[in-house]
C-alpha cells in the first residue's frame, strides 16, 4: 500500500515535469529554466526573484517570489511580473489593474489609464465623467488642469457653492444670479431656465417671477396652470392669474391670444369678437349695428341663438300673439 503511493507520487512528479517542459514553466509559475547556486544569480536576471531548492551542494532553480508571475524568455532569461502603480514598468495589462483598477492598461511597457480614464489623487484610474452627468465618486469628475469636482447626488458637480459647469463641462466658472453681467449662458445656470444677454435674463417662453429670483413659465392658452399673472399676460393679452389658472378677469373673455370684453345677444358691442368665445361661431352671432345678434336661420343653445331668435318662428309668434289678442 505505501509503495503505491510512493509510485503514484513519483508518476505524477513526472507528469508535472513533462508538461512543465512542454508548455513553459509559465503556466505553473513554478521555477525557471535557470539554475542557480545563489538568490544573487537570479536577481541579477529580474528582480523580485531568488534560488529555490538549493542547499551547500545541491543546484537550485530560479523563482519568482510570492505575488508574482514568472515569464520565461528562454533557457536563461525570465521576468518576475508583479503589480505596477501609474507609469511604472509592465508587460501586462493585468500589472497595473492590480494597483489602478480595471480602467488601466500596459501600453508602451509603461502603466496608465485607458482612453477615457484619468488618474485621480488616491493613484488609481476613473472613467471620466463630464460635469452634470452620472458619477459614482469623485474620481470621476475629472477637469481641466487635473482638478477634480465632487459627486453630488450622483451626478459630477463644481466643488464650491457658487460655482457652476462652464460650457466645456470640464471646467467650473462662478456662476451668476439674473440681473448681473455675464459672458454665457453656462454662468447664468445658477437659476433655472436663464439666458446670458449680456445680464442673466429669463430664457425665450418664461418671466421674471415678482421677487426677481426665478423664471416662470409664460403660458399660451388659456387655463394654463400659473403662479403670478405676468405668466398669464406674456403672451394672453389682459389674462390673469387666478386659482393658479389662467383667465380672464370679470366681465371679459380669452378670444384668441387675448381678453375681450363680453358681450351678450342683444348687448352693445364694438366687434363681433365681443360676442363670441371663438372665431367659427362668427358665422352664428354678429355684431351688426353696434348690437350682438344671431345671424338669421341660425341656432344655438349655447350662445343663445334658440327659436326666439330665429326670424320665421317669430314671425309665427307675432301672428298667434295678434290672433290671441283679438280672441280677448
Ligand atoms: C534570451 O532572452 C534575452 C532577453 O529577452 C535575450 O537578450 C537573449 O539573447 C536570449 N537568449 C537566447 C539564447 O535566445
Ligand atoms: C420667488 O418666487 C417664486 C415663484 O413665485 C418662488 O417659487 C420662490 O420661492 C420665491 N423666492 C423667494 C426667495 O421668495
Amino acid at each position: 500500500m505505501t509503495s503505491c503511493i510512493y509510485f503514484l507520487v513519483i508518476f505524477l512528479s513526472v507528469c508535472l515535469t513533462v508538461f512543465g517542459q512542454k508548455f513553459g514553466l509559465e503556466q505553473f509559475n513554478l521555477v525557471s529554466y535557470t539554475q542557480c547556486r545563489f538568490d544573487s544569480d537570479c536577481v541579477k536576471i529580474s528582480k523580485n526573484s531568488f534560488c529555490f531548492d538549493n542547499d551547500a551542494d545541491k543546484i537550485g532553480n530560479c523563482k519568482c517570489r510570492d505575488g508574482f508571475d514568472m515569464v520565461s524568455r528562454n533557457r536563461t532569461f525570465f521576468a518576475c511580473l508583479g503589480p505596477a502603480g501609474y507609469n511604472e514598468a509592465c508587460e501586462k495589462n493585468m500589472q497595473c489593474q492590480l494597483i489602478l483598477t480595471e480602467n488601466a492598461e500596459c501600453y508602451n511597457l509603461a502603466c496608465r489609464c485607458k482612453d477615457g480614464a484619468h488618474l485621480f489623487t488616491d493613484g488609481r484610474c476613473y472613467v471620466s465623467v463630464l460635469l452634470g452627468d452620472f458619477c459614482q465618486s469623485d474620481g470621476n469628475c475629472w477637469m481641466t488642469g487635473d482638478n477634480f469636482g465632487t459627486c453630488k447626488f450622483g451626478r459630477c458637480s463644481c466643488k464650491f457653492d457658487r460655482e457652476v459647469a462652464n460650457e466645456d463641462k470640464v471646467s467650473c466658472v462662478i456662476g451668476r444670479d439674473l440681473g448681473e453681467l455675464c459672458s454665457n449662458d453656462a454662468e447664468c445656470t445658477l437659476t433655472p431656465n436663464t439666458q446670458c444677454r449680456v445680464s442673466c435674463r429669463c430664457a425665450a417662453g418664461f418671466v421674471l417671477s415678482r421677487n426677481q429670483t426665478t423664471c416662470l413659465s409664460a403660458a399660451t392658452n388659456f387655463f394654463d396652470s400659473c403662479e403670478e399673472t405676468d405668466q398669464c399676460s406674456a403672451f394672453l393679452t389682459g389674462s390673469i392669474c387666478t386659482s393658479n389658472k389662467c383667465t380672464c378677469p370679470e366681465g371679459f373673455h380669452g378670444y384668441s391670444n387675448r381678453c375681450i370684453k363680453s358681450a351678450a345677444i342683444g348687448s352693445s358691442c364694438s366687434s363681433t369678437e365681443e360676442c363670441i368665445p371663438e372665431a367659427k361661431y362668427s358665422d352664428t352671432v354678429q355684431c351688426t349695428g353696434g348690437t350682438c345678434k344671431c345671424v338669421q336661420g341660425m341656432i344655438s343653445e349655447m350662445l343663445g341663438c334658440n327659436r326666439g331668435h330665429n326670424f320665421a318662428i317669430s314671425l309665427v309668434g307675432l301672428i298667434i300673439s295678434i290672433v290671441f289678442c283679438r280672441i280677448l
